[in-house]
């Protein structure tokens, strides 16, 4: 949490926060993906995910809204915790080794809060994450 917030303190730039804190993430706690989807028009839908900066193999570019966990959680705009992917009725498997799963949606700073992006988290074991990574990772997507 410190490092994050001392690195992206006073940026405005949103690939370099998005970037950052996707890199941080990971490489101090050896994910198997960490990365961002962000709300976009869409072409087919008036709005969908698209991948974001992200750490780790190539995964989905669109996800439509309310389909998987990541545009489950934008739906509900609440954060998902998966402990087995297999569990979770319509998961997108982008990689057939994930087996646990954490989407924290990030909102945007304005009235209305609108989900503006999610951040989702792929481990290669089960249950991975619990309710203090989602108090922790929710604190950093209110700070981006
Ligand atoms: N598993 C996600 C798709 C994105 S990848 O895990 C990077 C989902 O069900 O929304």
């Amino acid at each position: 949490m410190k490092q994050i917030r001392a690195l992206i303190e006073g940026e405005t730039d949103k690939v370099a926060v998005m970037s950052t804190v996707a890199s941080e993430i990971h490489n101090t706690m050896g994910f198997w993906w960490t990365g961002f989807y962000r709300v976009q028009k869409g072409q087919v839908h008036e709005y969908e995910l698209v991948v974001g900066p992200f750490q780790g193999p190539t995964a989905c570019l669109h996800i439509p809204y309310g389909r998987g966990v990541c545009g489950t959680a934008w739906e509900r705009g609440e954060t998902i915790v998966v402990p087995d992917v297999e569990e979770f009725p319509g998961h997108i498997a982008c990689s057939s080794e994930s087996r646990s799963e954490i989407v924290v949606p990030v909102y945007s700073n304005d009235t209305d809060r609108r989900v503006v992006a999610v951040l989702d988290i792929d481990s290669r074991q089960l249950a991975t994450f619990d309710g203090i990574d989602r108090f922790y990772l929710e604190r950093i997507c209110e700070m981006i």
